[in-house]
């Protein structure tokens, strides 16, 4: 396909930008930590991290690890060796009860 309107490119190059924008705001609020990386490759395959911290959830730590099984049960790509780290982060710092 051949792109003879400049204004077009302009368009897809916003709209991306826009998508970048949008994925990190969502990743905002996610404190560093080395596992940080883990979690946002695992969960978001399927669903944005908005659906894994919505506030709704009243999650436990020992939600989390329920959630991490339940998740990886569906197919989120968490190598065996990861699972742990998953878990953790997930359980110090996102537990709400
Ligand atoms: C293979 C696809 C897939 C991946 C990857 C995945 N999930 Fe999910 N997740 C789902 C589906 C499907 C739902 C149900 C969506 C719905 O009900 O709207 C869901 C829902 C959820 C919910 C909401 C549950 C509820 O009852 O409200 C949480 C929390 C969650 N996932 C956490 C995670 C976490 C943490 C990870 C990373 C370890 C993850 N998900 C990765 C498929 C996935």
């Amino acid at each position: 396909m051949k792109i003879s309107n400049p204004g077009i490119l302009k368009y897809l190059l916003l709209l991306i930008t826009l998508f970048g924008f949008y994925g990190q705001s969502q990743a905002q609020g996610m404190p560093d930590g080395e596992h940080r990386d883990k979690v946002i490759y695992a969960c978001t395959a399927c669903h944005g991290l908005d659906n894994v911290f919505s506030p709704s959830n009243e999650m436990s730590a020992d939600d989390w690890e329920f959630y991490v099984y339940e998740m990886v049960a569906r197919g989120a790509p968490v190598k065996p060796e990861d699972m742990q780290d998953i878990i953790d982060y997930l359980a110090d710092n996102f537990s709400t009860k």
